[in-house]
This record gives C-alpha cells, structure tokens and sequence, in this order.
C-alpha cells in the first residue's frame, strides 16, 4: 500500500491536543471529500462512521452534494440517515455501490481488518463486498502489527440455535482462545439487573473470540470460521479496504491500496 500524509484540516488548532473523538471526526470528514454528487455511498455504522454520515447530511442540506443514495449498514444508521435527510436503500435495488465509508476495531499493515465490535459486521462485510470502492475511518488507537494481538474482541455472528456448541467448536479452532457470548445488561421493571444476548439487526448473536497471541494465519481462520456449520459470519475483512484514513495527533494519514 501507499501511503499519503496530510495536515490536520481546520478543525484542528495547533498545541490542541485532540481526543479521540475529534481524531474520529477529522478521518470521517476527510472520506466524505471523496463523496461526488450521484454517488450510492455504502453508510458504515460505529461512532467513526456516524460523523461521516453526519456529514454527508450537512453538505446535502448546504446543496454542495445532490442526488445521494445511502444503503445503510445497520438498523441504527439507518434511522440516523433518515433523520439527515439522506434517501435511503438496501442492495436488493443497488447491488454495486459506488464508495463505502466505514470504521473499523483493527487496522493491519496490509489493510485487514477486524471489524463488528458494536455487532453489525454481517451487514457491513454484504454491503462492503459490493462496493468498488472502500474507504476505512480511524483514529490511531485501532492500527495493529497483527490482527487479534490486542486481546480485545474479535466478533462472529452464529445463529441462537445450541450457540454454546458453536462457541465451543469456535474456540477448539485455535490454540489459546476463549470464546465468549456477547451479553447486554437489561433492567427489568422491578428494578433488577439482568444479562441477555446482544441479538444483532439479523436477529443472530455475537460470540466475541479472544486471542492470547493473536488470530495466527489470517486465511486459514476466515475459511475455518466460515466453514462451522451454525456461524452466519464473522469480523476479519481481509483485502477488502482500498483506502485507509487514520487520523493521529500529528496528522492524518491516507494509505491506499
Ligand atoms: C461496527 C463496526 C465499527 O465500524 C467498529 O466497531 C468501529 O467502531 P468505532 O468507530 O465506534 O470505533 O465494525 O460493527
């Protein structure tokens, strides 16, 4: 890949130092300056992405973008394009889009990537495959010597049916492992806590793999993983992003394939 180093735009001031949402909010802007009028632009979902639909609404209503068509990635960016004004469609009417702009939890030096931790990676990876281009989000915090090395979560979504069979055929794949369902903390109308699964837009759960290495051979995992009977599928996106943009604190930086 290439790699491209840019000032930080306006939004920054110098001897600032920027949190993580404001480096975010500078890579989600940066991709929509590659957003032409006409465009069916692929809507990621997660904080990084919201500020790049966030903004591909503010210059539609300023009229210096006409004639978009978002095909959102999740249930939630949906209703968030709406509420922008971007018209909205799904693959079924578009099946090539023109330019994806999405996060990601994990950026290698290759542009792999794990994506899905806030669980829409189903979604993501159907509309992400269908694009001619595609272009990564992120602060960074999410760039990585080998995918899975940070003990953070690397997500696969599995059908609900005897999911605790699958989580244990998901973790027997890899040496040092754990494999865990994905739960939200609900309360309940007398008050009392109680943890359900996270159930994602498809209706499936999440089982979140932890490594203690990492992933291993990234081939070699996306086809074992995808091979279990039960796994709808899962968070490796490998050789999919054609554009990284990672916004730091010296600057941002766009790295193309
Ligand atoms: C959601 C995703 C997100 O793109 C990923 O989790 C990054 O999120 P954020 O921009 O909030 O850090 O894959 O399924």
């Amino acid at each position: 890949p290439s790699s491209m180093e840019v000032g930080l735009s306006s939004l920054s001031t110098p001897h600032v130092i920027l949190n993580q949402d404001e480096l975010k909010k500078i890579a989600g802007y940066k991709a929509v300056e590659f957003v032409t009028s006409g465009m069916i632009v692929g809507l990621g979902t997660g904080s990084t992405a919201k500020h790049a639909v966030d903004r591909i609404g503010e210059l539609m209503r300023q009229g210096r973008l006409k004639n978009i068509v978002g095909i959102p990635t999740s249930k939630k960016t949906l209703e968030q394009a709406v509420s922008l004004g971007i018209p909205v469609s799904d693959l079924d009417s578009y099946s090539v889009v023109d330019l994806a702009i999405d996060g990601a939890d994990e950026v290698d030096p290759y542009m792999n990537l794990v994506k899905g931790r806030g669980g829409c990676l189903l979604r993501e990876k159907m509309m992400e495959c269908a694009c001619k281009k595609f272009i990564v989000v992120v602060d960074e915090s999410k760039l990585v010597t080998h995918l899975g090395r940070s003990g953070l979560a690397m997500p696969v979504e599995v059908v609900p049916f005897c999911w605790k069979f699958t989580a244990k055929r998901l973790q027997d794949l890899f040496e040092d492992c754990v494999a865990k369902l994905r739960t939200v903390v609900c309360y309940c109308q007398d008050g009392n806590k109680m943890e359900q699964p996270f159930v994602t837009d498809n209706g499936n759960y999440i089982i979140d793999l932890y490594f203690k290495k990492d992933i291993g051979d990234l081939n070699v995992a996306n086809n074992t993983i995808l091979k279990l009977a039960g796994v709808v599928d899962h968070g490796i996106f490998l050789d999919m992003a054609t554009t990284v943009i990672v916004a730091g604190k010296l600057g941002v930086t766009i790295k193309n394939k």
